[in-house]
């Protein structure tokens, strides 16, 4: 169960209150995904009821970012009905110096990076234990995979030198199948040295549809901490 007064959930209730916080009226939205990005949305949420905001549409990067935005009363649009997305605000499970990410620890990386890339703003939500000095130091790299292409797509990024493994489903038998109705093979690198290139060549493997290294998309993060056991938030820009 979650607790409260959990430093994380601190953190991260208080970085998703300061990322909505920069969101403005007559704006479309980018809604990412994960539980940093939730408390995000959940706020927008609260300053559209209470009339702080007015006249913002959402663009979910996820199956669970449309049920939060429809639970909290952020209306919805899609790719086909808008010019520009002004802002998106999503989390991340490594960032790096550089502001390049990891990320794809809900499955969704796929069109979060759609999302994401499109918006003239991307605001990236997470707590301090998300930063790292080299990408793949703490989290294996997702890459989403067409199910007829698994076996083929596992032995490619073994001879990139990666130890590929199919993530299952928790509390579901069988492996995670994404939003996309496609699988996720999570990879070990040892050493990730240049992710855009490994970006791009993972990219190249046919069957793989897209990997979680999300560089130079980044314009701002924010990091929440906590400091004298108080939640604070620290702005990368
Ligand atoms: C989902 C993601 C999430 O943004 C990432 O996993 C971070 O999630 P959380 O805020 O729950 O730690 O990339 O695909």
């Amino acid at each position: 169960m979650v607790q409260a007064n959990d430093p994380v959930v601190l953190m991260k209730q208080e970085v998703g209150r300061v990322a909505a916080a920069r969101v403005q009226s007559d704006t479309v939205v980018g809604l990412g995904t994960g539980s940093t990005t939730a408390y995000a949305i959940e706020y927008i949420g609260q300053r559209l009821k209470n009339g702080d905001l007015k006249n913002v549409v959402g663009v979910p990067t996820s199956f669970q970012a449309e049920v939060l935005a429809k639970k909290y009363g952020i209306p919805l649009t899609n790719l086909d009905a808008i010019d520009k997305i002004d802002i998106a605000i999503d989390g991340a499970d490594e960032v790096d110096p550089q502001k390049n990410l990891i990320k794809g620890g809900g499955a969704a990386h796929t069109r979060e990076k759609i999302v994401d890339s499109l918006a003239d703003l991307f605001i990236v939500v997470v707590d301090a234990n998300k930063i790292v000095d080299r990408l793949g130091s703490t989290f294996l790299l997702p890459v989403e995979v067409i199910p007829m292409a698994v076996t083929p797509v596992m032995k490619k990024l073994e001879s990139l030198g990666g130890k590929p493994e199919l993530r299952m489903g928790m509390r579901k038998a069988g492996p995670v199948v994404t939003d996309q109705g496609n699988l996720v093979i999570d990879v070990k690198f040892d050493s990730i040295d240049n992710p855009s290139e490994l970006e791009s060549t993972i990219n190249n493997i046919p069957g793989v549809l897209e990997n979680g290294l999300f560089v130079g998309v980044a314009d701002i993060i924010l990091v929440g901490e906590i400091i004298d056991g108080k939640p604070n938030v620290r702005e990368i820009s």
